[in-house]
C-alpha cells in the first residue's frame, strides 16, 4: 500500500516510485508536514517539527510543553488563521461571531484505493482503483466546528499525487468561506528557483524562472480564466537543477478561473507554497449541511530535473485527465477556414477549402467563426446560434452532405459563453449577461459575458447548441473564449452573494461542457481562449486537445511549444500550417508536427510545389503519429536558452523509435554544431533513416551528433528519424 499508516508515531507516509510525502500528527493535534522529495525508506524526521529555536514573536502554543513549538515556525499541513501562524495561511473561515480565526485540527482519517471524483468539478480519474491510493484526513475547529477534509491521492507507478480540500459546516449556523486553498506545502529550506508561464495574447507560456526571495511571491489570475497572462503551474526546483539533474517539484491546478500560486519565504529560511483559487475574488455563504469543494491540485515530484517532471506530467493527463473517444485514437488531420478567410466566406469557398484540401490528404474541414446570425464582423450576433442559410447558400445539413461526399469530416466553431451587444438574444434579455448594478459594462471585442452561474442561461445556450448539433453530422466542434470577465455580479444573486460568482461561472461552464459531451459522446472538442487563454488542466477534461495560440509564426510558437510543454502533453497541444510570413512551408510544419497537427491557410493558393511538401507532410503525421502522441518528450535546446537554435525529440516509450528535429531561430556564425540525443536507449543501435548510419544509442547520447555542416540558415529545420534495429 503507497500509504502507511503508523499508529505508534501516528506518522502518515505517503509514497511514489519516486517520492514520499510525510505527515504527523502532533501534540494537541496539530497536522505537522515532516518532508516531501525523494523516496525515503523511514520516518525519523520529527526533529523538523522543531525547525528554529529562539523564534521570539512567535507564539508557543498554549498547553504544549514543549516550549521548542511555534505554529509559526513548525512546518504545517493545511494552517488556519489568526492563530499564532503568521505565514500565508490556508483557510480561513469568517464565523457567525464575525471574526475569521480559523484553526483546523486532525480529527480522524480514512485510507482506501481509489480517488473520489470533485462532484461538479474536473478532476483526475482512475480506470481501476488499483491505480491509485487515497488519504482523507478530517480537520475541524474545535470552536465553530466547521471541518476541513484534506484529500490526497497518491499514483504511485507515476510519481505523482493530487490534493484537494472539501470545507464542511456540519453546524447550524451560516459561514464565510474568504479563502480555500486546495494544497499548501512547506519546506524547511528556500535555496528554490521558481519556474512559472506569463505571456499575453499571442506569446502564451513564456518560462521564466527567479530565484526564491524572502517574502511573498507568486502568480495568479483575476480574469475569469486561468488565462494567457499567467498559467496555473508553478514549479519549485533546486537552484541547480537543470532540465535533466536535480529536485523539481511541479504544481498544477484543475481550475480555469481565477487562481492563485502564492509563495513564502519566511525568516527562518522555511518556503510554503499554497495554490487554489484566488481568495482576491472570492468568497462563499457555507449554509448549514453544506460543503464547498476546492480544485484539486497536481502535484508532482521529480529527482532528475525538469525534463522528467514534464514526462510525468505528460503520461498522467494523457491517461487520467484527458477523457473520451479521442483520448486514443488518432484524431482527424484539419484544415481550418479562419486564418485565410476570416467570416469573410460562403458555404462554395468553404467547400472548395475542403475539395483542395481532400486531394493533399487532409481529412476535416472546420468552418469557424462566422455562420451564425447575421454575424459576418465580430460586432454582432454571439448568442444567436441559429444558422445563416442565407451565406452558406443552404441548410448547415446540406453543406456537412457536400463536405462529406468529398471524403472529408465536418467542424463547427462556437463562442457559447459569450453575448453580443448587436444580437437578438442580448436585445431579447439584456440582464443575462454578467453585470453590476449602476456601472457601466466593459465591453471587450464588442461582446459581454454571458451570467453562466445562473441555470436559465445555461439551459437556453445549451438547448440551442443541440438543436444544431443533434440534426447535423458534426464531428468536431471548437470552443472558443475571447475575453475576460469584467463588473461580476449575477442578477439573480443577492447582495451577500456576488463575491461567488466568479466561482459559480466556471461550475457553470463546466456544466455546459459536461452536458455537451454526454449528449455527443463521439465528437471531437477543441478549446480555445483567442489562442491559448485558457489552456489548463481543467479544459483538457472536456477537450482532448486546445488550439496553443492564435500565433502561428513557427520561431514564436517554438517558445510558446516549449513552454506549454511544461507540463501539458503534445497530444494536447493544438498547432498548424498557416500562411504567417517567416520561415517556409517545411518548417512550418516541422513545427507544427510537436502538436495536433493541421492547416489554417488558403489550399486553393498553394502551388503545385507547396501541394507536393503538404502531402510529404500529411504523411510524416501519419507516419510520426505515435512517437509523438503516445512517446515520451525531451528537449534538447531551449529557445529560451538558445538564440540560435532549439532541438527537441520524441521518443518512443518502448524506445524502438525516435524523431529529431531542430529549427534555427537565427543564423549562428559559430557552425559548430553536436547534439547530444536523449532518452534512447544505450543498449540498443540505432538507423538514421536518412543516411542510413547505424549508431548505438549510448553513442547518441553520449558523444552526439556531429551536424556542423547541417544547412543552416534563418528559419531552416531538419528532422532526423531514428529506428532501432
Ligand atoms: C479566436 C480564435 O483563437 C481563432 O482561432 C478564431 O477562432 C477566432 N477567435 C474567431 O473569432
Amino acid at each position: 500500500m503507497p500509504i502507511l499508516f503508523d499508529s505508534e508515531k501516528r506518522i502518515f507516509k505517503l509514497d511514489t516510485s519516486t517520492s514520499s510525502y510525510v505527515i504527523q500528527i502532533f501534540e494537541q493535534e496539530y497536522l505537522a508536514h515532516l518532508y516531501y522529495g525523494a523516496k525515503i525508506p523511514d520516518t525519523n524526521l520529527s526533529a523538523f517539527i522543531f525547525r528554529s529555536p529562539f523564534a521570539s514573536f512567535s507564539p508557543n502554543n498554549i498547553n504544549i510543553d514543549d516550549w521548542r513549538f511555534s505554529p509559526d515556525v513548525c512546518p504545517l499541513e493545511y494552517q488556519g488563521e489568526g492563530c499564532g501562524d503568521f505565514r500565508i495561511s490556508a483557510v480561513a473561515i469568517k464565523n457567525a461571531d464575525g471574526n475569521n480565526v480559523t484553526d483546523m485540527r486532525y480529527k480522524s482519517h480514512k485510507i482506501y484505493s481509489g480517488k473520489p471524483s470533485i462532484q461538479g468539478m474536473p478532476s483526475l480519474y482512475l480506470e481501476d482503483d488499483s491505480e491509485a491510493s487515497t488519504l482523507e484526513i478530517l480537520t475541524e475547529d474545535s470552536v465553530t466546528g466547521i471541518q476541513a477534509v484534506l484529500y490526497y491521492t497518491v499514483f504511485e507507478k507515476l510519481g505523482a499525487m493530487t490534493r484537494s480540500t472539501k470545507i464542511v459546516n456540519p453546524t447550524d449556523k451560516t459561514v464565510d468561506i474568504e479563502k480555500v486553498y486546495s494544497c499548501s506545502v512547506d519546506f524547511v529550506t528556500h535555496d528554490y528557483d521558481l519556474l512559472t508561464l506569463y505571456g499575453k495574447w499571442g506569446k502564451e507560456r513564456n518560462l521564466e524562472r527567479r530565484a526564491l526571495a524572502h517574502g511573498r511571491q507568486g502568480v495568479s489570475s483575476k480574469r475569469g480564466s486561468s488565462s494567457h497572462f499567467q498559467n496555473p503551474f508553478a514549479a519549485l526546483v533546486d537552484s541547480d537543477t537543470t532540465e535533466d539533474f536535480g529536485n523539481a517539484y511541479g504544481f498544477n491546478l484543475i481550475y480555469s478561473s481565477n487562481f492563485a500560486v502564492d509563495v513564502e519565504v519566511d525568516g527562518y529560511g522555511g518556503t510554503r507554497l499554497l495554490m487554489g483559487i484566488n481568495p482576491e475574488t472570492f468568497g462563499w455563504k457555507l449554509e448549514s449541511g453544506c460543503s464547498f469543494s476546492a480544485p484539486e491540485a497536481v502535484m508532482v515530484y521529480s529527482a532528475n530535473g525538469i525534463g522528467d517532471m514534464s514526462r510525468t506530467f505528460h503520461k498522467l493527463y494523457a491517461k487520467h485527465l484527458v477523457r473520451g473517444k479521442w483520448k486514443n485514437i488518432k484524431r482527424p488531420l484539419l484544415i481550418n477556414n479562419w486564418e485565410a478567410t476570416g467570416m469573410d466566406f460562403d458555404g462554395d469557398t468553404i467547400v472548395s477549402f475542403a475539395a483542395k484540401a481532400k486531394e493533399l490528404g487532409i481529412e476535416m474541414l472546420v468552418m469557424d467563426d462566422g455562420w451564425f446570425g447575421y454575424r459576418n464582423d465580430d460586432r454582432s450576433s454571439l448568442g444567436d446560434w441559429q444558422v445563416n442559410e442565407e451565406k452558406l447558400g443552404g441548410t448547415l445539413a446540406n453543406l456537412i452532405e457536400r463536405i462529406n461526399a468529398l471524403g472529408l469530416k465536418f467542424g463547427i466553431w462556437y463562442e457559447p459563453e459569450m453575448i453580443s451587444r448587436d444580437s437578438n438574444l442580448y436585445r431579447a434579455h439584456p440582464d443575462w449577461c454578467l453585470h453590476v448594478p449602476n456601472r457601466e459594462k466593459s465591453i471587450g471585442r464588442h461582446q459581454y459575458v454571458l451570467d453562466y452561474s445562473r441555470q436559465d442561461v445555461r439551459d437556453y445556450i445549451f438547448n440551442e447548441m443541440y438543436k444544431v448539433l443533434s440534426v447535423n453530422k458534426v464531428d468536431y466542434l471548437k470552443w472558443d473564449f475571447n475575453r475576460n470577465l469584467t463588473e461580476v455580479g449575477s442578477a439573480i444573486l443577492p447582495a451577500d452573494r456576488q463575491k461567488e460568482v466568479f466561482h459559480r461561472y466556471v461550475l457553470g461552464t463546466y456544466e455546459v461542457m459536461d452536458r455537451l459531451t454526454k449528449a455527443f459522446p463521439d465528437m471531437l472538442i477543441e478549446n480555445c481562449s483567442g489562442g491559448g487563454g485558457r489552456f489548463d488542466p481543467a479544459m483538457l477534461y472536456y477537450s482532448p486537445q486546445i488550439w496553443t495560440s492564435d500565433n502561428t509564426d513557427p520561431i514564436e510558437r517554438l517558445m510558446i511549444q516549449f513552454g506549454t510543454s511544461m507540463c501539458y502533453p503534445a497530444s494536447t497541444m493544438g498547432a498548424h500550417v498557416s500562411a504567417c510570413r517567416r520561415t517556409g512551408y517545411e518548417t512550418k510544419g516541422n513545427v507544427a508536427l510537436w502538436g495536433t497537427f493541421g492547416y489554417e491557410l488558403n489550399p486553393n493558393k498553394y502551388t503545385e510545389e507547396d501541394a507536393e511538401l503538404v502531402r510529404a507532410q500529411v504523411a510524416e503525421y501519419h507516419k510520426y503519429y505515435d512517437v509523438i502522441h503516445f512517446g515520451e518528450l525531451y528537449r534538447l535546446i531551449s529557445p529560451f536558452d538558445n538564440a540560435y537554435r532549439a532541438a527537441w525529440m520524441f521518443v518512443a516509450e518502448d524506445k524502438s523509435e525516435a524523431l529529431v528535429t531542430s529549427v534555427v531561430m537565427r543564423e549562428p556564425y559559430d557552425k559548430a554544431f553536436c547534439l547530444k540525443l536523449k532518452g534512447l536507449d544505450p543498449e540498443k543501435y540505432y538507423r538514421d533513416e536518412e543516411t542510413g548510419e547505424i549508431y548505438s544509442g549510448a553513442l547518441l547520447m553520449n558523444a552526439g551528433l556531429c551536424l556542423t555542416w547541417t544547412d543552416e540558415h534563418d528559419g531552416k529545420s531538419f528532422k532526423k528519424y531514428f529506428k532501432a534495429i
